[in-house]
């Protein structure tokens, strides 16, 4: 759960584009047509897909409308989860991790860099306006911590440099290699297996 900012300024009407209508028809026909509501989730991330990564409260009661939901219901599901912006981020936009494993893997110094480079305040644009950066909670891949999440990807194995040579290169919009920064797939070990060792691919 993380505290929403709702952007003071909303448009007064959204839509779906044609594509996405059948992106939203895709998503409803996963569900008994009597639970189409479990389509909320997915209708929200297809909207701030749309709108420059974040959803106006006219996108939320569109969702409403099309899954006939009560308007609170899907305003509710978009307060909750830090996933869903509720105002303006930049083009590029930093969640950076700071819950336990990624905060005693030096996750600070992943702040203090956005700081220095985006803005100082979380949730304000850089100089450029093209960056955002915010912090959220774990965001699942603890086992390469710290890391952080850009628009749709990880970065992660994250330093003070590589945090720096990746935030400099949004800065100049220009959008960095994600993945591990010491070159890791996935979860593997940094160096070779010390486990496991008679699993063949363990
Ligand atoms: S604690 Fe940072 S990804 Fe889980």
């Amino acid at each position: 759960m993380s505290i929403k900012k709702i952007s003071k300024t909303q448009p007064e009407l959204f839509d779906f584009t044609k594509e996405n209508y059948d992106k939203i028809k895709i998503e409803i026909s996963k569900y008994p047509k009597d639970r189409k509501s479990s389509a909320v989730m997915a209708l929200l991330n297809i909207a701030q897909m749309q709108y420059d990564n974040w959803i106006p409260l006219a996108a939320i009661k569109k969702i409403a409308e099309i899954l006939t939901m009560p308007y609170i219901k899907v305003y509710e599901v978009a307060t909750f989860y830090s996933m869903f912006n509720l105002s303006p981020v930049g083009k590029y936009f930093v969640q950076v991790c700071t819950t336990t494993p990624c905060m005693i893997r030096g996750a600070k110094n992943i702040t203090e860099a956005c700081k220095k480079y985006i803005s100082q305040n979380q949730n304000e644009l850089s100089e450029n306006k093209i960056c955002s950066w915010t912090e959220v909670e774990c965001l699942g891949a603890c086992v390469n911590a710290p890391m952080m999440q850009i628009n749709q990807d990880y970065f992660e194995d994250l330093d003070e440099e590589k945090t720096e040579e990746i935030l400099k290169k949004l800065l100049n919009d220009s959008f960095p290699e994600p993945g591990s920064s010491k070159k890791r797939t996935s979860n593997a070990p940094e160096k070779n297996r010390l486990t496991l060792l008679e699993v063949k691919n363990a």
